[in-house]
């Protein structure tokens, strides 16, 4: 039996924060599908490039792609049992595509997270961001700044801001948010497990109740 779990919520809400810690509390893998994006544009494959177009301007990647890119990735050994799923879904299409495929190998989502962040914060926060090009580690200049400017405090490796990070972007990712997977909220809300989480708080506090929110859904307590 694997456990799935949603992290949905707006850019800048915490969700790659969270799913790489609890991935290493728990035996779930995490799944960020803007991450696979990014690894293929880093790789020059087609798929990267194709998504290149669309990332830049803030914009969905076509669900069809995406859901290819996801499914299969999901098949993976390491994603056996079970994964947390990190900008994915994003559409209604895309929920029925994962839930048809999970019904598929006798799986289901457990729980959808959500997380609820102002908007003037999330803009804060993705202005702030800067992520290690080596080991991935995230920072931001507002709330917790590497020690040595530019430079990850965890491998010494550069910190970079990503490219759709800019004011006007992130301002048309929450619009496309708001417009394209803010449904999914009722969608999940009416199957019953949409668990919604202050993630305007501190990490910790947010690492906790979701925690809590997946104890009954973990194999084995953490
Ligand atoms: P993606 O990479 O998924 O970006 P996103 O969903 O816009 O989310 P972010 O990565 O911006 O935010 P996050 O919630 O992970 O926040 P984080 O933890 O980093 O997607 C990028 C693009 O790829 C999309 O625009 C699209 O083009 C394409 N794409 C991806 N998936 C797709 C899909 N399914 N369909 C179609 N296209 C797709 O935190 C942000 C900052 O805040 C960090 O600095 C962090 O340190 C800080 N922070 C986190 N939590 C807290 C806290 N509690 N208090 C204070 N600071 C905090």
């Amino acid at each position: 039996m694997s456990t799935n779990v949603i992290l949905l919520g707006p850019p800048g809400a915490g969700k790659g924060t969270q799913a790489k810690t609890l991935a290493e509390q728990t035996s779930l893998s995490h799944v960020a599908s803007g991450d696979l994006f990014r690894a293929a544009l880093r790789d020059g494959t087609e798929l990267g490039m194709l998504a290149k177009s669309y990332m830049e301007r803030g914009e969905l990647v076509p669900d069809e792609v995406v859901i290819n890119m996801i499914l299969e990735h999901i098949q993976a050994p390491d994603c056996a049992a079970g994964v947390i799923f990190d900008g994915f879904p994003r559409t209604r299409e895309q929920a029925v595509a994962l839930e048809e495929s999970m019904a598929q190998h006798q799986s289901k989502i457990d729980v959808v997270l959500y997380l609820s962040v102002p908007n003037d914060v999330l803009l804060r926060r993705i202005a702030g961001r800067q992520t290690c090009k080596t080991c991935g580690a995230t920072y931001n200049t507002y709330y917790f700044p590497c020690h040595r400017p530019g430079i990850c405090d965890a491998c010494g490796g550069k910190l970079y801001q990503r490219s759709d990070d800019s004011h006007e972007t992130a301002q048309h990712r929450l619009d496309v948010y708001f417009a394209q997977t803010m449904p999914l909220i009722e969608y999940y809300q009416r199957q019953g497990i949409l668990h919604e989480i202050d993630g305007q708080r501190e990490i910790v506090w947010v690492n906790e109740m979701m925690l809590k929110a997946l104890d009954q859904y973990l194999p084995t307590s953490v």
